[in-house]
């Protein structure tokens, strides 16, 4: 039989391993920037694992020393300017902005931004994207954009100010001064600094659990959380709870009607005493 011919491997690779895919940006020499090419690629990575079932969980990584110094100065910016069409830098955004934060945020799977290096500008964009993220705690970030004439662009703001409180989101705006893993979970950029040597490890025990959890569940769960963070109470309180009931309706496993029967029925589960085993 012949092998599926899958939508990857020049500027990104993906493995799988238990559920996990390990989502790689693959551009060591130039330090995984997004070039229009990689940025194509994605997308195309992102169509292949929205359905594929190796994939239960997505982690976002990138290869070498660095996680993703940002946006290709060269081939993103100056080449395309260079040409003076708008039609193809609207193009060349609008491919960056797809994957970079409107299929990455609403994933139907769970994500994981696993940050090994250098992490700049545009790279916090699919950062804050995922739904969790864990730092070598050495890693290097920063919003150097100031340093070399330009504000942030895109919507890496957007992203900063959803994570990093106030003063700390403009210190780093403002001065592009770089920090480390460590400062970035202490901000909340990040859920975890950890050191280098074990985060693999606790990626991959991040994602396990994840994978191991009702995806339908987990998907109606944080789409909830990232709309309703912009609505208004009322229409929160109306869109939320469509959502609890479009869960049940999509929900082929009933975990809902099983978990109420350990509690009220078996007596068997307190939810308020720890994690459900899906497996039970
Ligand atoms: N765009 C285009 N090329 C980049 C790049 C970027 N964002 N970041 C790194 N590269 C390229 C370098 O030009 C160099 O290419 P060359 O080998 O053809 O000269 C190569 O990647 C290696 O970079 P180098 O600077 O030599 O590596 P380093 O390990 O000494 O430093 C960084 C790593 C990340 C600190 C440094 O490359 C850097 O500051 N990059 C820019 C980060 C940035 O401001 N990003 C914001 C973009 S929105």
């Amino acid at each position: 039989m012949t092998a599926a011919i899958e939508p990857w491997g020049d500027t990104v690779t993906v493995e799988f391993d238990e559920g996990i895919a390990w989502v790689t940006l693959n551009r060591p020499a130039k330090r995984n920037a997004m070039n229009p090419a990689l940025n194509e690629e994605m997308c195309r990575v992102l169509d292949q694992l929205e359905t594929d079932d190796r994939c239960r969980v997505l982690v976002l990584t990138g290869a070498g020393e660095s996680f993703s110094a940002g946006m290709d100065l060269k081939e993103y910016f100056r080449e395309v300017e260079d040409v003076g069409s708008a039609t193809l830098q609207h193009r060349v955004r609008r491919v960056g902005n797809e994957w970079q934060w409107k299929r990455l945020a609403y994933f139907p799977k769970p994500t994981i931004a696993m940050v090994n290096g250098w992490c700049f500008g545009g790279a916090f964009t699919p950062l804050v994207a995922c739904d969790l993220a864990i730092a070598d705690q050495r890693a290097q970030f920063g919003l150097s954009e100031v340093n070399w004439g330009i504000p942030p662009g895109s919507v890496v703001t957007k992203a900063i100010a959803a994570t990093v409180p106030h003063r700390d989101a403009l210190y780093y705006i403002m001065t592009g001064e770089p920090f480390d893993g460590a400062r970035a979970a202490q901000m909340r950029l990040v859920n975890e600094a950890v050191p280098a040597e074990r985060l693999r490890a606790r990626t991959r025990e991040l994602a396990v659990r994840l994978g191991s959890m009702n995806q339908v569940v987990l998907h109606t769960a944080k789409v909830g959380y990232r709309f309703a963070a912009e609505m208004s109470w009322h229409q929160a309180e109306d869109y939320l709870y469509a959502k609890l009931d479009q869960s049940r309706v999509l929900d082929g496993e009933r975990s809902r009607a099983h978990g109420l029967s350990r509690f009220l029925d078996d007596k068997s589960y307190r939810p308020g005493l720890g994690a459900f085993d899906p497996a039970e």
